[in-house]
């Protein structure tokens, strides 16, 4: 064939994650369903966000959740998709979603030994300007006594079986770690799967690039604006770059391909930050480590923090091993 004919060795999603399962015995098949699960609702997120200015799914719901943001009609869309779809897998016992405030505990029909927990749609401000959006998950195992309540999803991220996002951009893309690396797929629309294009990511030790949101810097507390300084006025050496795109999907997944660091700290205003601690910075931080980075509060690693409550919010330094490791120093 021709350079430019089309490859006809493709690796979906479900076959890679079937793959690694046959290599590790004890997997009884529940997981590679729910992942199914997982990514059919990414593609019918992924379906509306591209339909979204013809279909009037443009802004705002009318409503809040929990933490005082107002919904999107795409949030309350993408919530529903997720919760219905997690519903019927069969798979799933207790889902929690940034859009509802109390856990949901799945009824006994249709309850199966996962938790998910979810941000069914990432960075809403950038909606209604057609800026990259996402979708962050998480999945615990219930303990094996539980039938499925809040206590089996207030564990540290240590502990998640799976963790993953999918970047509503271009093109669709799912990154995803079962523990074992973490991989990127790309949705192709023609045959509706996620195809194996990013095999083993693997973050650079330093990078050039900083994301962090510097409009807050009048509330940083010192060792924050003391890193920053000290990365945008080296004394030897290029300064960083600067790049904040204010969706956690896109910032993230931008500092996991070209290394670097990404940060929402606490301030003076919001003493735990703004990222939640479930299904924001969990997740993202078990792809960071699981890629060779690391993911810090500042004072401790993000996934050995045990959460209290659902929503709870945490400070958050991502990325680069040896970027994530000056920002400790100024911590000290
Ligand atoms: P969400 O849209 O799910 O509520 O998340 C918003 C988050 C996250 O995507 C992003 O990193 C951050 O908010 C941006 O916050 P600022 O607008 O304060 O920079
Ligand atoms: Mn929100
Ligand atoms: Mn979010
Ligand atoms: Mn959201």
């Amino acid at each position: 064939f021709d350079e430019g004919a089309p490859k006809t060795e493709i690796i979906t999603l479900t076959s890679h994650v079937l793959s690694q399962q046959q290599r590790h015995p004890i997997a009884t098949g529940d997981l590679t369903l729910l992942l199914t699960a997982i990514q059919t609702t990414c593609k019918f997120i992924s379906t509306n966000v591209r339909r979204a200015g013809l279909l009037n799914l443009i802004g705002a719901a009318g409503s809040a959740n929990v933490q005082g943001e107002d919904q999107k009609k795409l949030d309350i869309l993408s919530n529903d998709i997720m919760v219905n779809s997690l519903r019927a897998s069969g798979k799933t016992a207790v889902l929690v979603s940034e859009e509802i405030d109390d856990p949901i505990i799945i009824d006994a029909a249709h309850r199966g030994r996962y938790c998910v927990v979810f941000d069914p749609l990432d960075g809403s401000s950038n909606i209604d300007a057609g800026v990259n959006i996402g979708t962050i998950f998480g999945v615990y195992k219930c303990a094996d006594d539980s039938e499925g309540k809040v206590e089996d999803v207030l564990r540290p991220g240590s502990e998640l079986q799976v963790a993953g996002y999918c970047m509503y951009g271009s093109s669709a893309n799912l990154v995803i770690s079962t523990g074992q690396g973490v991989n990127g797929y790309t949705l192709d629309n023609g045959i509706g799967e996620f195809i194996l294009t990013h095999p083993n990511i693997r973050i650079p030790d330093r990078g050039k690039i900083y994301s962090f949101n510097e409009g807050n810097s009048l509330w940083w507390d010192e060792p924050v604006v003391k890193y920053l300084e000290s990365i945008k006025y080296p004394t030897n050496g290029k300064p960083y770059s600067a790049r904040y795109i204010g969706s956690m999907v896109a910032d993230c997944h931008r500092t996991l391909l070209y290394g670097g660091i990404f940060g929402y700290p606490s301030d003076k205003k919001s003493r735990d930050g703004k990222l939640r601690m479930l299904y924001e910075a969990f997740p993202m931080a078990f792809l960071f480590e699981q890629a060779g980075g690391m993911a810090t509060t500042g004072k401790e690693r993000i996934l050995d923090i045990v959460p209290t409550s659902i929503h709870q919010r945490t400070p958050v330094f991502m990325g680069s091993k040896e970027d994530v490791e000056d920002v400790l120093k100024y911590f000290k």
